[in-house]
């Protein structure tokens, strides 16, 4: 029996992530739209074009919607704001349920240009994968462009055994199975 969205509590939170330490992760909310569309003025085209596969990206009302009116069953969604500036987006990370196979999910994640490469995406993408495995969800795929190594790097280091399952021109599928924990070594290119 799953708990409602709006009452569970993220799993280990008790974890001090260093990465985590200055912010706060909670699930995205209604009002998260304008922190989204606030965070435009800190984010490179390069970072949209890698997360929504297209140059420049525009905000819809409907995607609006979308992105943060979300169930927390299928759809679940995590921000990271700073602490000291609750409406200062850092990070969204996310995973839809696929409806015709209620074990898999798709992931998408965005750090925001400030704050990449110091740990944040992995700490997202771990709390994420907690709250999946609780929502029985065993397998995330990812389409990550060929040449995002950051992306292809923060896969590896989550999911130590994730896999290229299919090709799309420049874009690749990745396919891991959820895991839970501490990561473990990833010990090559694949
Ligand atoms: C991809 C992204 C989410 C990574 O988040 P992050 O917080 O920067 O990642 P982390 O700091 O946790 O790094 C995790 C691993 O990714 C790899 N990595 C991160 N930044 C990297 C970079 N600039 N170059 C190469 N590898 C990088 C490393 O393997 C790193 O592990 P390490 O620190 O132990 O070496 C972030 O760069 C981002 O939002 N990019 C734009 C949007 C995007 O590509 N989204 C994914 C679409 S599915």
């Amino acid at each position: 029996m799953s708990r409602s969205w709006e009452s569970s509590k993220l799993p280990r939170m008790e974890v001090t992530e260093e990465a985590l330490a200055t912010l706060t992760v909670r699930p995205i909310r209604a009002d998260d739209r304008k922190r989204i569309l606030d965070a435009r003025r800190y984010t490179s085209p390069q970072t949209y074009s890698q997360r929504f596969h297209e140059a420049a990206h525009h905000f819809s009302d409907h995607e609006l919607t979308y992105l943060t009116e979300v169930d927390g069953e299928n759809h679940i969604a995590l921000v990271a704001t700073e602490c000291d500036d609750p409406d200062r987006l850092v990070a969204v990370a996310r995973c839809v349920r696929h409806r015709d196979d209620p074990g898999e999910a798709e992931l998408a994640i965005t750090v925001h240009d400030p704050y990449q490469h110091r740990g944040i995406g992995s700490a997202m993408l771990r709390l994420l994968c907690d709250m999946a495995i609780e929502r029985g969800i065993v397998r995330m795929r990812a389409f990550i462009e060929r040449d995002n190594a950051a992306m292809i790097g923060l896969m590896h280091k989550v999911f130590p055994e994730a896999r290229r399952a299919d090709r799309f021109g420049r874009t690749w599928e990745f396919v891991a199975d959820v895991v839970s924990g501490p990561p473990k070594p990833w010990s090559g290119a694949r």
